[in-house]
């Protein structure tokens, strides 16, 4: 039996496949507003065994992306309440991805044209955000100079997150993935070349760590542990993430620190296919030193996902951009049916439904 689609327990919450939809930017709500057409993507896809939503801004400060449905306004959460609903009467579970990109923004999309916030007051060299070129023209820019955040602002990003988890919880999402990856702000703390912080957010591998476990503390008081989930990406190089001393043992502190918890999860984010560094032969050093169920998602097909169960390295495996393309991607990984591939050109922004609810599920030799 192919362990892929064997049934798998995430922390009390049965699950029916090994596979996950992994988290993906969509920019497709108008108003920042989940809608019918969200409702209907997700739902289209609620047989992966775990969907992990797109990232969902917890402040409007977090925001680099225009048209990213956040978790910060009743109207938000009664939203994704839709999208929740539809995605449980389909047999599915939904985590939500709550998400601060900290210096990835841009001053059009912050509160009266501010700074964005970060670990420390540098801009992000060869980094977009997603904003208006001018008003009414979206587009990528690059991102803007940040402002270091106070050390008694930390806590205030925290309970801003907190506050995002408990919107989560009351908009019937399983459980919530802390993005702490691919360069945002949780990164933007944790790399020691970036963060020259002299307070206690900076400096040893335990200052750098503080901000992610204090939160990460927060949300399990707040939601329970078993409900909390956390996304991380060792080695990445995505958003001018770049290396820096101490880079391995920063990584298997932080798994020393999570396996502790008795978290949901943590999901590993290989930037292989979104141009940052892969994961690579730290899998394996990760995986030894976190006692939990581990994920990971970036290039994986059938045999590898397969390969990573068996050899117990992964628990369950990310699918992304294939889950775009292919709702059906289960059955058809399950059938060995082709597949279909994804439009790049449709990946971001308002194009209405077109590659975002008409990819059709497999139709057989007919197709
Ligand atoms: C993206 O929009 O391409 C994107 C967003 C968040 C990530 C990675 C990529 O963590």
């Amino acid at each position: 039996m192919e362990m892929l689609f064997s049934t798998y327990d995430l922390a009390g919450l049965p699950l029916s496949n090994r596979m996950v939809m992994a988290p993906m930017t969509r920019a497709r709500a108008v108003n920042d507003v989940p809608d019918a057409a969200t409702v209907t993507y997700y739902r289209q896809r609620a047989s992966a065994g775990l969907i992990v939503s797109e990232g969902v801004p917890v402040s409007r400060e977090g925001m680099g992306y225009l048209f990213t449905p956040g978790l910060y306004t009743e109207q938000q959460v009664a939203g994704w309440r839709l999208v929740t609903n539809a995605v449980h009467e389909a047999g599915g579970r939904i985590f939500a991805q709550l998400w601060h990109v900290g210096r990835i923004s841009h001053v059009s999309l912050q509160e009266a044209g501010a700074s964005p916030v970060s670990s420390v007051a540098r801009r992000a060299e060869n980094s977009q955000a997603y904003a208006w070129i001018v008003q009414g023209l979206a587009g990528q820019v690059p991102a803007s100079a940040p402002r270091a955040l106070a050390e008694d602002e930390v806590p205030r990003v925290t309970r801003d997150i907190v506050a995002a988890a408990r919107g989560a919880i009351t908009a019937g999402f399983d459980g919530i993935e802390l993005h702490a990856a691919n360069g945002y702000l949780f990164e933007q703390f944790i790399n020691g070349e970036l963060n020259t912080r002299l307070d206690r957010y900076g400096g040893s591998i335990a200052n750098r760590l503080r901000f992610l476990l204090d939160t990460v503390d927060a949300l399990a008081e707040a939601i329970g542990a078993q409900r909390v989930g956390v996304r991380i990406s060792p080695f990445g190089r995505l958003n001018d993430m770049r290396a820096f001393d101490d880079e391995a043992q920063t990584w298997l502190t932080a798994a020393n620190e999570l396996s502790k918890r008795n978290l949901a999860y943590v999901h590993l984010s290989d930037q292989c296919t979104i141009g940052g560094s892969p994961v690579g032969d730290f899998l394996q050093a990760f995986r030894d030193a976190y006692r939990g169920t581990l994920i990971a998602a970036g290039g994986f097909d059938k045999p590898r996902a397969e390969q990573a169960l068996q050899r117990g390295v992964l628990d369950l495996i990310g699918f992304g951009a294939p889950f775009i393309a292919n709702p059906d991607l289960v059955e058809r990984l399950a059938n060995d049916w082709p597949l279909a591939a994804v439009d790049r050109s449709t990946l971001y922004g308002l194009h209405g439904e077109h590659g975002y609810t008409d990819y059709p599920p497999y139709a057989g030799d007919a197709a």
